[in-house]
């Protein structure tokens, strides 16, 4: 599938999920290629008057800055006490909507907009689903500076082969904190919760893209149309809702 067929489907699947945003929302706004068509989507119909009093809280300065060059009103660093829907990419996701994130570096903000929301809606095409996480996707990591060779060898430890992420000009990326990410290649990961456990356990890592039950609904591009999913937070169990085509 040529790039161009691939940015359709996650067009598709973005502008789809703008119709969960209602009036007097705030919303999060996510990170990456497909999270920004949602973007422009919200930023449409809130010129167009039908999305009056929506405040949106962005998870990069990246996505902020498009936010507000599309006239989105932004709440700023502190953030809201709720989000009611945040609309997000991901780079990897599973048949329990478990997902990798933070290809795009935003990881830890991403999982800070996902906790504080209501309803969390993951765009992506069809080439994000896999039968198991770290089969397609190197799994991200956030670290503090300070000692970070030391976690390069914590993470080999875990069974994984950490590549410090390099940005622009072969300089190591920065996150929006300051922090630096090993991309991290585990393969398919058996105990994904377990391996959660680890990393949350362990100074100086601050955050790893593991974002596990906070899918509340996945919509898929495909090149049948929409596949439109939905996890039930209290069982775990998914069901397929309307398929538009
Ligand atoms: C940003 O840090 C990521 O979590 C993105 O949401 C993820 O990488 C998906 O990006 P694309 O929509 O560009 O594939």
């Amino acid at each position: 599938m040529s790039a161009s067929d691939q940015n359709a489907l996650k067009r598709l699947a973005a502008i789809y999920a703008v119709q969960f945003i209602k009036p007097g929302m705030t919303v999060g706004l996510g990170t990456g290629s497909t999270a920004v068509h949602a973007v422009h989507e919200i930023a449409r119909l809130h010129t167009a008057g039908q999305l009056p009093n929506i405040q949106a809280f962005a998870t990069s300065s990246e996505i902020a800055r498009i936010a507000a060059s599309v006239g989105l009103p932004l709440i700023n660093a502190e953030g809201p006490q709720t989000i009611d829907v945040t609309i997000d990419g991901a780079d990897e996701v599973d048949p329990q909507l478990n997902l990798i994130k933070g290809g795009g570096g935003a990881l830890l903000h991403e999982k800070i907009v996902a906790q504080a929301t209501q309803r969390e809606i993951i765009v992506v095409d069809a080439s994000k689903m896999s039968s198991c996480l770290g089969t397609l996707h190197q799994l991200p990591v956030e670290v503090i500076p300070f000692g970070r060779g030391g976690q390069r060898t914590f993470l080999e430890t875990l069974g994984g082969k950490p590549i410090l992420r390099v940005g622009a000009g072969g300089i190591p990326f920065v996150t929006d904190e300051g922090n630096y990410i090993y991309d991290c290649a585990f393969g398919p990961i058996r105990d994904v919760e377990e391996l959660a456990a680890e990393l949350r356990s362990r100074s100086g890592i601050v955050e790893n893209g593991l974002f596990l039950g906070m899918t509340h609904d996945l919509i898929i591009g495909t090149v049948n149309g929409i596949r439109h999913l939905q996890r039930n937070p209290i069982t775990g169990g998914i069901t397929e809702i309307s398929v538009e085509v």
